[in-house]
């Protein structure tokens, strides 16, 4: 059943990233190149489908739909399968949204063929009409697709010969299986069409480079310490010195920091931590040293998070013995997260046309175990300029469209990258030239590997 894709003329990929720190601008709105992606990347890669939560009973469904592919992802008795989302008599889409079909199944809207949610076909109506050969189960029956599961998502991939799901996204399920992410639910999922390209709409989030100037209410309470403020701030941007603060001082920032970040982005950082930081701060007794009293609250704190939610019945990491994990993490091609404490946030980010992408972000959190929560279902897209997005993204959001336009300007040629943190950036465009210009799957896949987790990564040699 394995599917074949046009042959890649390697080294002819158009507009290929030549010099790692140049990333060429037409990538992002040339038409042919998006039409590359749609026949030679998408259809390799694992997408993040759906959430399954999305599909919490037996016959749940929904749909996941990608440029010109879309397909069923349902729970079965015998778990959740994945089928292709056409009739098998003359192509009709069976499917569309969500919904339930325990009893029913599918049934085509045309001829009214059915099937049950295992795929197996049921009916055809006048079927001595048809050929014998024609009503064979391998004819007849949903054509599966391959769906395979991390991190409380299904992932489909139209790709039979593509390398299993886990050994493509290896850093991030060591990063954050530690913290349960498999056990995140959603507390709210938004989305919205942003007029830009979707590699450039990832591409926002893999550096942390912008923060002081996109994000400045945050870059304003930035810690001073070694590791925070990795980047020399500009002579108005300048905050205090770390020799200049007193411990307390530090965590007032730190307190501060964490409450702008859990109001700007309505979740990742939740309003219970920032609640138990408040109560914590004045009950501990912290060292003078800056440096050494900062470390005492940091390991207080995760100590406390940690007991309060516990305490509340949640399946909590200890988030002192459990890894600190880069504050964003990818899974190529379209998908990543953003730990912070217990809770993190989420995003999707797929191609409408070359020019256009619908995006997503779903806040998520641990609840109490056993915890109803209601099933998630997609939202409609609002204005990327609507003020009911968090502040952060919306400041995020407002660079996207002219970013866009700004590549179109006579003369721009090419991004320049720094190589020290924004190499991912880089190691994306080159794992993506891979799929285009014909890579071996072993080296595509030691690629991906190098192209996952990542946020303020330096360039890699991705092996090609
Ligand atoms: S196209 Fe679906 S039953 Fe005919
Ligand atoms: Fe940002």
């Amino acid at each position: 059943m394995g599917q074949t894709f046009p042959a890649p003329k390697t080294g002819e990929v158009p507009f290929k990233v030549t010099h790692p720190k140049r990333i060429p601008a037409q990538r992002y709105y040339d038409q042919t190149f998006s039409e590359l992606e749609r026949e030679l990347l998408w259809p390799r890669v694992w997408q993040m489908a759906c959430r399954l939560e999305e599909i919490p009973e037996v016959g749940d469904w929904v749909e996941y739909k990608n440029l010109d592919k879309s397909v069923i992802v349902v729970r079965t008795k015998a778990g959740v399968k994945a089928f292709h989302n056409a009739c098998r008599h003359r192509g009709v889409k069976l499917a569309d949204g969500h919904g339930s079909c325990e009893v029913q199944g599918f049934q085509c809207p045309f001829h009214g063929w059915r099937w049950s949610i295992d795929g197996e076909n049921t009916f055809v109506f006048g079927r001595h009409l048809f050929d014998q050969e024609d009503l064979d189960p391998t004819e007849i029956d949903l054509k599966p697709c391959r769906v395979e599961f991390w991190g409380g998502c299904a992932f489909i991939n139209f790709d039979d010969h593509a390398s299993p799901l886990l050994e493509t996204l290896k850093p991030v399920a060591d990063a954050l299986d530690p913290r349960h992410a498999d056990k995140l639910r959603v507390e709210w999922w938004s989305s919205a069409i942003l007029p830009t390209n979707w590699k450039l709409a990832m591409e926002a989030f893999m550096e942390g480079y912008h923060v002081m100037r996109t994000h400045p209410q945050l870059q304003a309470v930035n810690l001073p310490l070694p590791g925070y403020d990795r980047y020399s701030a500009p002579p108005d941007a300048t905050g205090p010195s770390l020799g200049s603060l007193t411990t307390r001082k530090l965590v007032e920032m730190f307190i501060q920091y964490n409450a702008v970040l859990s109001e700007g982005m309505a979740g990742m950082v939740h309003a219970n931590d920032v609640a138990i930081m408040n109560d914590l701060k004045d009950k501990v007794q912290l060292a003078d040293d800056p440096q050494v009293g900062f470390m005492q609250w940091y390991g207080l704190l995760n100590e406390e998070i940690t007991k309060c939610n516990r305490a509340r019945g949640v399946d909590f990491p200890d988030l002192n013995t459990t890894p600190l994990a880069s504050p964003v993490q990818f899974v190529f091609p379209h998908y990543f997260l953003l730990p912070m404490f217990g809770n993190m946030a989420s995003y999707r980010i797929r191609p409408l046309t070359a020019e256009t992408c619908l995006f997503e972000i779903w806040s998520l959190v641990l609840y109490p175990e056993g915890e109803a929560r209601p099933r998630p279902t997609a939202p409609a897209p609002i204005g990327h300029d609507d003020p009911r997005f968090p502040p952060i993204p919306q400041q995020d959001y407002s660079n996207l469209p002219r970013q866009q336009e700004g590549l179109h300007a006579g003369g721009f040629e090419y991004m320049r990258l720094t190589p020290k943190v924004e190499g991912m950036i880089s190691n994306y465009q080159r794992v993506i030239d891979g799929f285009l210009g014909g890579v071996d799957q072993a080296t595509l896949t030691n690629g991906l590997v190098l192209a996952s987790g990542g946020f303020d990564a330096p360039v890699k040699d991705i092996g090609f």
